[in-house]
């Protein structure tokens, strides 16, 4: 058995039995912060914290590894409820062509963006994409990322999703950190089916659907609902087929132009909206009116320069924020959740503790992990993050570029 006693933390966060399992609104200004606190795991699980004045007296010292955490703060770690982590290769080529002029959509429509990604991963075996993916996830790991949802999507035929999705399976099943997949086949309309698009999403439902049922391969389902891409109806209609085989709603919505796609998403039952650069005035009190999370990416804003989430307007109408990476090889070349608190703080005004529980409790929801994930609480085994020396939490989004993860508890 390993047992291990962080003493001295200047600050022990997100850490009670008592918290709530989303913040929402105002609320979400609320960060529990143990000052001066302790520690206690015994093979990772939480056996007791509290303050350092009730530090306890330790039965035997020499199988302790004591952890000095002298002006260091602990956390649950962040949590990463969008992604697309499993893909063939970079695309920086459509990088600099957007430097050179040409807009995101321009690229898409020229069948580059993630056609160029279906393209290439068509060439790749199940074991070369799960090479690939576990060296990105380690690095996921290192950064702080404890628990991670991943969407197939770059498949676009029978075959390549649900190659996609054993990958994510095979990474689920035997990595250390929590996994869940989202059957995201209606990301964009493969060539084949160019002028078919219904003729796609019954394949689909048809051909596609029933497998992932059968072998388990996915949690949730996406589509990107979008102009130039998957409409409300066709949205509805691949929510109500996934809604058959148990798949509930995680969508991309309101990238680029509001369709009405949240209202709708929100009425099939889906746990969480994402994306949402583009909002309006009934998305925001759909979204305060329900317990579906509205999930902002700022990695993609900052990116692609579109705008941020109306974060602070969503928490003023007492919606549930979270914060993802959205990391992909396209919009989002970054899986660091730590920039993305500070792109949350510095370019949508979160406050630290909004944009940490954002990350956290509430990321924790958006992948259904809320009872295990997100806090720190007795019983729990969930992943851990101890920072370096840093003078305050506000640090953490402040100091962008700096490194302050001295180490992961998994
Ligand atoms: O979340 N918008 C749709 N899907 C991804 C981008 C995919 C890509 O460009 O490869 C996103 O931004
Ligand atoms: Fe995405």
């Amino acid at each position: 058995m390993r047992k291990q006693f962080i003493k001295n933390i200047k600050g022990l966060v997100q850490a009670g039995e008592e918290l709530p399992t989303v913040r929402r609104g105002k609320q979400m200004q609320t960060l529990p912060v143990l000052e001066n606190a302790y520690l206690a795991l015994e093979d990772n699980e939480v056996i007791a914290y509290g303050p350092m004045s009730e530090f306890p007296a330790i039965i035997d010292w020499r199988e302790v590894e004591v952890i000095d955490a002298s002006n260091c703060y602990v956390l649950p770690a962040f949590i990463d409820s969008h992604t697309h982590t499993v893909f063939a290769t970079s695309r920086e080529e459509e990088f600099v062509d957007r430097i050179n002029g040409l807009s995101y959509e321009e690229i898409a429509s020229r069948g580059g963006g993630i056609l160029n990604s279906a393209a290439k991963l068509q060439n790749m075996s199940e074991d070369e994409l799960y090479t690939a993916a576990i060296a990105r996830i380690e690095k996921m790991i290192a950064a702080g990322t404890g628990a991670i949802e991943i969407k197939s999507g770059y498949g676009l035929s029978a075959e390549g999703e649900i190659k996609m999705l054993r990958v994510i399976k095979k990474l689920k099943e035997t990595l250390p950190i929590a996994i869940k997949g989202t059957f995201l086949g209606a990301h964009a309309l493969p060539l084949e089916y160019k002028n078919n698009p219904e003729g796609y999403l019954h394949m689909l439902i048809e051909d596609v659907l029933p497998q992932i049922s059968k072998e388990n391969l996915a949690q949730y389902i996406d589509v990107f609902c979008e102009r130039g891409y998957f409409s409300v109806e066709q949205m509805n209609m691949m929510l109500e087929a996934g809604a058959k085989h148990g798949l509930k709603g995680k969508v991309h919505v309101n990238q680029f132009s509001v369709l009405g796609g949240v209202p709708a998403a929100i009425s099939k039952g889906a746990i969480s909206v994402d994306h949402l650069e583009e909002i309006d005035a009934i998305d925001i009190d759909t979204l305060a009116k329900s317990t579906c999370i509205a999930t902002l990416l700022p990695g993609c804003s900052h990116f692609l320069s579109i705008p941020y989430g109306a974060a602070n307007e969503l928490m003023d109408a007492d919606a549930i924020v979270a914060l993802a990476s959205d990391f992909n090889p396209g919009s989002a070349p970054s899986y660091d959740l730590m920039h993305i608190l500070s792109l949350a703080c510095i370019k949508m005004k979160m406050t630290p503790q909004a944009a940490i529980n954002a990350l956290t409790i509430n990321a924790a929801a958006a992948m259904e992990l809320q009872d295990t994930h997100g806090k720190i609480a007795l019983g729990r085994k969930s992943p851990i993050l101890l920072t370096k020396e840093i003078p305050s939490l506000a640090y953490l989004a402040y100091a962008y570029t700096e490194n302050h993860i001295q180490r992961v508890f998994i």
